[in-house]
């Protein structure tokens, strides 16, 4: 073969890996409004950024045909780039090409660069587009499955890992993002079922369509699977870049600094008057959140899901710091069981990649009733206890009005290692609110009483005087001091300012045993 025919073979092979499945399935796939593998990999990217690997490969299967069939790179495009220029290293599945179902070959393009990924400490970015395991390659695929299973698990806490759902994904496509940090999905074009509708109705007899079943909606709001829910493909990969700001590439690195010309010094008049006088009053959490950070700019995740908790990522003096918050507009700000997995979730990712940790707490405490002690609020709420717990990360705590009962000890109190903890003149810390700590105190005065009412009105009133305030804490030291609302950023940040150089550690252990 002469030179020129070699180099001829060499362009003959990248006009076939770039044609992927052909041009009628790319024209479906552009139908069905998604993009192709590239496509996203281009918005996902710096541009000119892209190094793609194993471009040439091609699946190893004989039977069903699949001899007869190899597209190079066989259905997922694999490498690394960057991202405001930090490196990735990515993975596009490609629908066009079997469906984007994961063979033999396919699977080790994919541990390639996780390996790669690992031994160089940078984020992994999944954009997922696949009808699960290859059934033509039957036990081999799910041995490729469990190849990535094993590398999402081992990478987890090492380097950030980040799936993008962008269509229908099944089975071993749904596990692999499950096991990674934050997913992504859009609206009307991508879905997550370990089994799909067809299977259902054959085995439950159960009617159900694909965007009930797992759509973004579904896995935003009820499952709490998917952590973002963008309206289209552009949105979900400007999402990605954006989140990728606040992280550092691995768990050996701080996040990146952004300097901002927001004066770290800023008051906030507004914040004096956000907390109601009165107790039972809801207000929106949000508005302190987006007062204090930098540039008033909070990324939240998860926001449709557990409203009652807000877990995000803001910047304080150009640092990242990872907000949980009460939100005291949705069920007062109880903390229930969809809400306590939510936020333990998210301080096990701040304190895995060394993002300190601002609580801002208005809690009644655990939501009451059987529905949540049924469903285990015990074990659930222990996971958020558990994972506070062990955060070594600095740990600064706002006490804004309510931390009543085992919420006080769970929402970063002082007692487990809050390393700064603010209360405001509002806050009130007791082992529960004075209506039903009267009741208990004095059920039998109360029923004996001529004038229960007043009688209600005087004893609730001495309760108010003696718990609800932030003296009692604040004299035994569980608060380090009552701030003025209007100097939180600037309190916030001169307490980052001191600890962000925190050095703790928990006993040496093969690992503890989260109450999962
Ligand atoms: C091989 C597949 C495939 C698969 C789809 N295709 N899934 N090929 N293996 N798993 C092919 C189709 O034959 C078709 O080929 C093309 O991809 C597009 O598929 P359609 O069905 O036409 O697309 P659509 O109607 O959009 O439906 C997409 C889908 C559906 C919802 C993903 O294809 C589907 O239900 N697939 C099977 C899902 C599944 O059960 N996977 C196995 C899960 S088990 P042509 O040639 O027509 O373009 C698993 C185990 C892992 O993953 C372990 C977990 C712990």
């Amino acid at each position: 073969m002469s030179l020129q025919e070699r180099f001829d073979e060499l362009h003959g092979r990248h006009a076939r890996a770039e044609l992927a499945g052909g041009e009628e399935r790319v024209r479906r796939q552009h139908k069905a409004g998604k993009k192709t593998a590239r496509e996203r990999l281009d918005l996902l990217l710096d541009p000119g950024s892209f190094m793609e690997i194993d471009r040439f490969v091609v699946h190893q299967s004989h039977d069903f045909g699949m001899a007869e069939q190899k597209i190079p790179g066989d259905g997922v495009v694999t490498g690394s780039g960057r991202v405001h220029g930090r490196p990735v290293f990515v993975f596009a599945q490609d629908f066009t090409v079997f469906g984007g179902s994961l063979s033999e070959a396919y699977a080790r393009k994919i541990c390639k660069i996780m390996d790669l990924a690992m031994k160089t400490g940078a984020p992994i970015i999944g954009l997922n587009d696949s009808g699960g395991a290859r059934i033509q390659e039957g036990v081999v695929s799910l041995a490729g499955y469990a190849d990535i299973f094993l590398r999402n698990t081992l990478a987890s806490g090492v380097v950030p890992q980040i799936s993008a759902i962008m269509g229908p994904c099944a089975g071993g496509a749904v596990y692999s993002p499950a096991i990674t940090d934050f997913t992504f999905m859009v609206q009307n074009t991508s879905y997550m079922f370990v089994t799909g509708p067809d299977v259902i109705k054959v085995v439950t007899h159960e009617t159900v369509s694909a965007e009930e079943l797992g759509g973004a909606t579904t896995h935003g709001t009820t499952s709490g699977v998917a952590h973002f829910a963008a309206d289209s493909e552009e949105e979900c990969l400007a999402l990605i870049r954006e989140l990728l700001t606040f992280l550092p590439a691995n768990n050996m690195e701080d996040p990146p600094l952004r300097p901002t010309l927001d004066p770290v010094d800023r008051r906030d008049e507004a914040l004096q008057s956000i907390v109601p006088d009165q107790p039972h009053q809801a207000y929106n959490m949000l508005a302190i959140i987006r007062t204090v950070v930098d540039d008033h700019y909070f990324l939240e995740v998860q926001a449709a899901f557990a409203p009652n908790v807000i877990v995000g990522f803001g910047r304080l003096g150009g640092r990242s710091v990872g907000i949980v918050a009460n939100q005291p507009a949705h069920l007062a700000g109880c903390l229930d069981i969809n809400a306590s997995v939510k936020a333990a979730r998210f301080v096990r990712f701040c304190d895995c990649f060394n993002i300190p940790l601002v609580t801002f707490e208005d809690v009644p405490g655990f939501l009451p009733g059987t529905a949540q002690e049924h469903g285990g609020i015990i074990k659930h709420g222990a996971k958020l206890l558990y994972a506070f717990c062990e955060a070594t990360v600095p740990k600064l705590t706002v006490i804004t009005r309510k931390a009543y009962g085992g919420a006080y000890c769970v929402m970063s109190s002082k007692h487990i290692r809050g390393d700064a903890n603010f209360a405001y003149p509002t806050a009130e810390i007791a082992v529960m609110g004075p209506d039903g700590a009267v009741n208990i105190l004095y059920r039998r005065e109360l029923e004996a009483a001529p004038d229960p009412a007043a009688f209600r009105e005087a004893t609730t009133r001495e309760y108010r005087e003696k718990f609800a305030n932030p003296w009692v804490a604040a004299e035994r030291g569980y608060v380090d001091e009552v701030i003025e609302p209007r100097d939180t950023r600037a309190r916030l940040i001169a307490a980052l300012e001191l600890t962000h150089t925190k050095r703790d550690a928990n006993p040496p252990k093969k690992h503890g045993n989260i109450p999962l």
